[in-house]
């Protein structure tokens, strides 16, 4: 029987609603969340996220600004901005849209964001109150992975977990909430032996490595859950045809933009997975649904909400 098809769009739908009514009784009671992104330089892919970011803001009524320094902006100015943003009351989260350009010292820029405004969780005191179970800022991708699991119903505590990567951004958050879930994790990465075995033993297979359909059949045990965050863009025709001949609806799409995006999941692990993120529409659209849930997070944070009501995510 083939997997279920773990539905990212539907459920950050249900997330943007619940956000959506949090944000109508803030501006109710005279707030209104602000979020800020920095997006730096013409890096495309990074342009059509903070499109995306933004859209999404207006949509549900979250006030958004985009900055936009220049590729060669210097480090000292972009901390300034950085500072800047810091200062003004009316904005609760700062995005700095990664990767930032080489002469631009991203951990600088990173540990200069308020902290209570930094709704990516990057910055070293969100990423310990994360793993001392503390309420903070917890990374939107990583968010959105447990979002899924748990919404689906998939069982966590008790569960082997394996992660495929250990970005700061991804890998190692996901295994953080895992564990905090109470699963067993191993977060495997490019020096791991044997990753296929170690794979094959995960009732949860969360694969962050950004290498399109790396991730074969053996490397999964019948009847896991597959969360595939991968993002690759296939624009080779015969790599295209490896993964998809034959495929009406990517042949299609392939044919009008040249491209396709897939995940680094091989398509036919659908014949062997319990459930299945697909890509495009499983982890994406909850990274931005978590985005919004942790702008009114912090928008609270701000305001002093209480503990209970913060740890919620
Ligand atoms: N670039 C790729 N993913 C992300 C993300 O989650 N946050 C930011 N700021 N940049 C990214």
């Amino acid at each position: 029987m083939p997997a279920i098809i773990l539905d990212g769009k539907k459920i950050a739908a249900e997330i943007r609603a619940e956000v959506t009514v949090e944000i109508q009784g803030l501006r109710a009671a005279g707030v209104r969340p602000g979020l800020a992104v920095v997006l730096v330089g013409s890096n495309p892919a990074s342009a059509v996220y903070v499109r995306q970011k933004v859209k999404a803001c207006e949509e549900i009524g979250i006030h958004s600004e985009t900055h936009a320094p220049p590729q060669a902006v210097s480090n000292r100015d972009l901390v300034a901005l950085i500072n800047q943003l810091n200062q003004r009351d009316e904005i609760d989260g700062i995005l700095v849209q990664l990767p930032l350009p080489s002469q631009v010292d991203m951990k600088q820029v990173l540990i200069t964001i308020d902290p209570a405004k930094d709704v990516d969780g990057f910055h070293p005191m969100n990423v310990g109150f994360l793993s001392t179970q503390l309420p903070g800022l917890v990374p939107c991708t990583p968010a959105g992975i447990l979002e899924i699991l748990k919404r689906s119903r998939i069982p966590i505590a008790g569960q082997e977990a394996v992660v495929v990567g250990r970005s700061q951004i991804v890998g190692k958050p996901t295994a953080m909430l895992l564990l905090n879930n109470n699963a067993t994790v191993t977060v495997c990465h490019s020096k791991t032996r044997n990753l296929a075995s170690i794979c094959r033993r995960a009732d949860i297979l969360v694969v962050a490595v950004g290498r399109a359909g790396m991730i074969t059949q053996e490397y999964v045990k019948p009847g896991a859950s597959v969360i595939d965050v991968g993002a690759n863009q296939v624009t080779d025709r015969r790599e295209f045809d490896k993964f998809f001949r034959g495929n009406k609806k990517r042949e299609h799409s392939f044919t009008k933009n040249g491209s396709t995006l897939m995940g680094d999941v091989h398509p036919r692990v659908v014949e062997v997975a319990g459930a299945i993120t697909p890509v495009p529409g499983g982890v994406g659209p909850l990274t931005i649904a978590m985005l919004m849930v942790n702008t009114v997070k912090a928008a609270n944070l701000r305001r002093g909400a209480g503990i209970q009501e913060l740890s919620k995510v």
